[in-house]
């Protein structure tokens, strides 16, 4: 017999309605909410969302949780971090305090290249504790789904065991084989050699995505061109980091190989706007990154009034985005991107699910979908984004379970 979990006098159910994804414009925002609700799990799936004046009578065992004062909305999908990675930069973080920047330190072998030497210090078990201890920190905040990229090993053991770590967290791992270029490399496309030679054939196993830091001091067009492609040929799905310091033909590149996404688009300009929202491709939009580097933020309201698809993310990582509150990233999208509590929900939940190509399953709470439910200790669900920073999120369950 199933097991059945009814969480019972909801003082809220909030979701997106419809089936339909990634939701754009208008839609972008439409958000059904239920006053004084439940929501009826049956093992890992979602039987029913109603008003409790129409709750049926239930017979078989039932476990009943309390949902007095509390909000119901989906789980959050954070459809891009980076939790694979060892040790810190609270050094670095303390030299930008005092006026550095993110690519001065970069550029003189910091950054990005003191996490790679840490991570290949942390070996497999310290790795795979490393992206266990990240999952907890993001379920706490609300996350029931995250992606987690490589990208931090630049070798190839470091690179799948990254890639192992975040799977068997309960992740979706993403090879992001083209992060920076690790020192024992002349060049770029050296490189890009060993990567797509000796570490693609098995990371294409291991990930359901490739991705690439298409900027000035990283990758140029032509070497993402090249790493996307042969990605593309192994079977993944294709996301980019693009115009994050410079408009470095990112969007362009993603459209033409029919990406997922492309994230970050803080330098992103007119012309980027309107070609993104003319495709089919997601802009992830990372606020907690420009706010954590002192970075203008993304033309949030621009892209989504044009018509382009957008998620919110954390951009979780040890450098640029030492954050993983989704719920502090739906606050900055409405008070630095001008977004609407609606519209901030929806793009951490179906618009990132739907970049993690799971939006048939995940980010609505409605029959079907697997039974994922952050639980707001609130009296109006829009608290996620309203209550800055604070403690909004009670409980989760995750398929039908209390985590
Ligand atoms: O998305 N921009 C490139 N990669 C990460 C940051 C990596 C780091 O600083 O460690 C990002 O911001
Ligand atoms: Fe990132």
């Amino acid at each position: 017999m199933t097991r059945r979990l009814l969480v019972r006098d909801l003082a809220q159910v909030a979701t997106a309605a419809g089936r339909e994804a990634p939701l754009r414009r208008r839609a972008l925002g439409d958000i059904e909410v239920l006053e004084d609700a439940f929501v009826l799990c049956a093992g890992e799936t979602i039987e029913s969302v109603g008003r409790m004046r129409d709750l049926p009578a239930l017979d078989g065992d039932v476990v009943e949780l309390d949902g007095r004062g509390l909000c119901a909305v989906p789980g959050l999908v954070d459809c891009h971090t980076h939790a694979a990675f060892g040790g810190d930069r609270v050094e670095e973080f303390s030299l930008r305090a005092g006026g550095a920047s993110y690519e001065e330190l970069h550029a003189a072998g910091g950054g990005i290249l003191s996490t790679v030497r840490a991570t290949r210090a942390a070996g497999e078990d310290g790795l795979r504790t490393a992206v266990e201890h990240h999952r907890d920190w993001m379920r706490r905040m609300g996350t029931a789904t995250f992606e987690g990229k490589s990208g931090y090993g630049l070798d190839k053991d470091t690179e799948l065991a990254s890639l192992r770590a975040v799977q068997s967290a309960g992740g979706i791992p993403t090879w992001l084989g083209a992060h920076a270029v690790p020192p024992e490399f002349d060049d770029a496309d050296a490189y890009l050699d060993f990567a797509l030679s000796d570490v693609l054939p098995e990371a294409a196993q291991l990930a359901e995505a490739a991705d690439v830091f298409l900027e000035r001091g990283a990758f140029d067009v032509a070497q993402a061109r090249r790493y996307l492609e042969a990605c593309r040929d192994a079977g993944l799905a294709l996301r980019l980091h693009g115009d994050q310091f410079t408009e470095s033909g990112a969007i362009p590149l993603a459209i033409e190989l029919g990406a997922r996404s492309v994230d970050h688009l803080e330098a992103t300009g007119e012309e980027g706007i309107r070609a993104l929202a003319a495709s089919d491709v997601t802009g992830v939009l990372l606020p907690a990154s420009a706010l954590f580097l002192d970075r203008p933020m993304p033309p949030a309201r621009l892209l989504v009034d044009a018509g382009a698809a957008i998620a919110l993310a954390t951009d979780f990582n040890p450098g640029s985005a030492f954050t993983e509150s989704l719920p502090l990233v739906m606050s900055l999208a409405c008070t630095q991107l001008h977004l609407s509590p609606a519209e901030a929900l929806d793009a951490c939940t179906v618009n990132a699910a739907h970049v993690l190509g799971r939006s048939d399953r995940i980010g609505r709470l409605a029959p079907g979908y697997r039974a994922d439910i952050a639980l707001l200790d609130a009296p109006d669900w829009r608290y996620l984004a309203y209550h800055l920073g604070g403690r909004v999120v009670e409980k989760v369950i995750l398929g039908g379970e209390l985590a």
